[in-house]
């Protein structure tokens, strides 16, 4: 049911929406952890959902903003300016707060244009949601496009309950001071009720900032700065797993078949990811062609399938990432390929959930290698996808939040491309006795906390706070 009383604040919705009059609503689904975790969550919840309608509108005309009703939530909207899109989007949020974040201290920009964007749209959304709630209400802000939002709705007289979860790593203390408004942030940030971050890690990180770039005083997982409390938690965040094990419709299973066939006897290696620099596909690529060196016997034996979903291509760093991850499987597949056999095959698309299901479940080892990641679901999608009769191994970067819990995957290093090859030939070799015993413990790992236990525990602890 509709619930006013909660009111969920991302940049991203679950669909993007054209509302064009006549034409009705065009749809197209979002892909991204934090929309994947947070639509069954706000399912089963209700509520207001609140974020960028997906659309741009020229610099000159007036913001516009709305609400549509949604099998999911109520849905509300609202249009991004030309210059919040290069300036907010592309510019503070994903070429500042996501490098910096993900420690790439290299690849970060700072710009005094982008910090203004980001103060910017911070005041219009915090309007735009004080139209659809009341003072008391609570508030529920996602991620690091809305670290400040709570300072401005608190400004604006807001008294209800403010929480914010973060989805993605908070940095070290010297990475984090590398941004010039680092301590603005962290301030802003403490007018919050309650913080969530996914892993132990990632709080301490933050709470060493809060005290050492601020006058704030840290106890235990509470922080007291000018006066008030924000109570600070690890809160990992999980999938539904039963529906990965849906039975999918015909016309899937022929598509995966299709694929299948044309593997032949190969086993099958998956990648999936947004097509992001975080997600280490060069080095996965790389890796995988040491492997065909290194073990030749696997020649012929072994495909992996890449699936890159295009994201942010307008920020520049990930358009060249696009460029040398085709370079590379040019290479790979050039100098190993045989007239019978395609090494890697790279697919530069997105997968329905039920499409993605029978992809997992057909593969052999899910071969999920960030350097940086704040969870990855698809390393829990893959587990829960698996056939517990005859599953596959789960190949998982050390780097990624879900290592944290996942202790019964392989844990590979990206960085190491030897190494990565060594530890995918040992995936590959592994028994079915092993391949269930750690199947096992690894499923029971994604079915103990899921997403709507997380969200639940989330705005009990949010309500708690007062
Ligand atoms: N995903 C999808 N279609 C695709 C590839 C990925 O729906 O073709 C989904 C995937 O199921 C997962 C999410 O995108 O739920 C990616 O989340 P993750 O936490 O792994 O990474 P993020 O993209 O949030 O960095
Ligand atoms: C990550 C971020 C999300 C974001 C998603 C997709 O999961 O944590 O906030 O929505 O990537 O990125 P995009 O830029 O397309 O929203």
């Amino acid at each position: 049911g509709i619930d006013r009383d909660l009111l969920v604040v991302s940049n991203r919705l679950p669909d993007f929406r054209h509302i064009e009059g006549d034409e009705g609503v065009e749809r197209k689904k979002n892909v991204g952890g934090l929309v994947s975790a947070l639509e069954p969550a706000l399912r089963a919840r209700g509520g207001m959902w609140l974020g960028w309608s997906g659309r741009t509108v020229p610099d000159t005309d007036t913001v516009e903003s709305g609400v549509i009703d949604d099998r999911t939530a109520q849905l509300a909207w609202f249009d991004y300016k030309e210059s919040w899109y290069r300036d907010y989007y592309s510019g503070f949020c994903n070429g500042t707060l996501w490098p910096l974040f993900h420690s790439f201290p290299s690849r970060v920009t700072l710009s005094d244009k982008g910090w203004d964007a980001y103060k910017e749209v911070h005041e219009v959304i915090a309007e735009v949601a004080s139209g659809h709630i009341g003072s008391r209400a609570m508030i529920w802000v996602h991620d690091y496009h809305l670290l400040m939002l709570a300072n401005v709705m608190r400004r604006r007289g807001h008294t209800g309950p403010m929480g914010h979860f973060l989805h993605i790593p908070f940095p070290s203390l010297d990475m984090f001071s590398m941004l010039p408004w680092a301590a603005q942030i962290l301030d802003a940030m403490l007018d919050f009720d309650l913080l969530g971050f996914h892993t132990p890690a990632h709080v301490a990180n933050f709470l060493s900032c809060a005290s050492s770039l601020l006058p704030a005083k840290v106890a235990d997982d509470v922080v007291s700065h000018r006066g008030r409390i924000t109570h600070v938690a690890a809160m990992p965040i999980g999938i539904l797993p039963d529906t990965f094990q849906e039975p999918p419709e015909p016309a899937i299973v022929e598509e995966i078949d299709g694929l299948m066939r044309a593997l032949g006897e190969s086993q099958l290696v998956l990648g999936v990811d947004r097509l992001d620099y975080t997600k280490g596909i060069p080095e996965r690529l790389i890796a995988f062609g040491r492997l065909l060196e290194m073990f030749p016997e696997w020649r012929g034996k072994v495909s992996l399938v890449q699936v890159s979903v295009p994201s942010r291509a307008d920020v520049p760093l990930y358009a060249e990432q696009r460029a040398s991850i085709e370079t590379i499987v040019g290479r790979i597949n050039g100098e190993f390929g045989e007239a019978a056999w395609v090494p890697i095959r790279y697919l530069y698309r997105s997968y329905s959930k039920a499409q993605l299901s029978q992809l997992y479940r057909a593969a052999r080892v899910g071969y999920v290698t960030p350097l940086r990641d704040g969870m990855n679901l698809v390393a829990k999608e893959y587990v829960a996808a698996q056939d517990p009769e005859n599953p596959g191994v789960l190949l998982l970067s050390q780097f990624a939040g879900a290592a944290v819990e996942m202790r019964d995957a392989i844990l590979t290093n990206p960085y190491h491309a030897d190494g990565m090859a060594r530890d995918l030939d040992r995936a590959l070799r592994v028994d079915l006795p092993e391949r269930k015993a750690r199947h096992g413990k690894l499923l029971a790992s994604v079915q103990r906390s899921n997403a709507v236990t997380w969200a639940e525990g989330f705005l009990d602890a949010l309500s708690a706070c007062r």
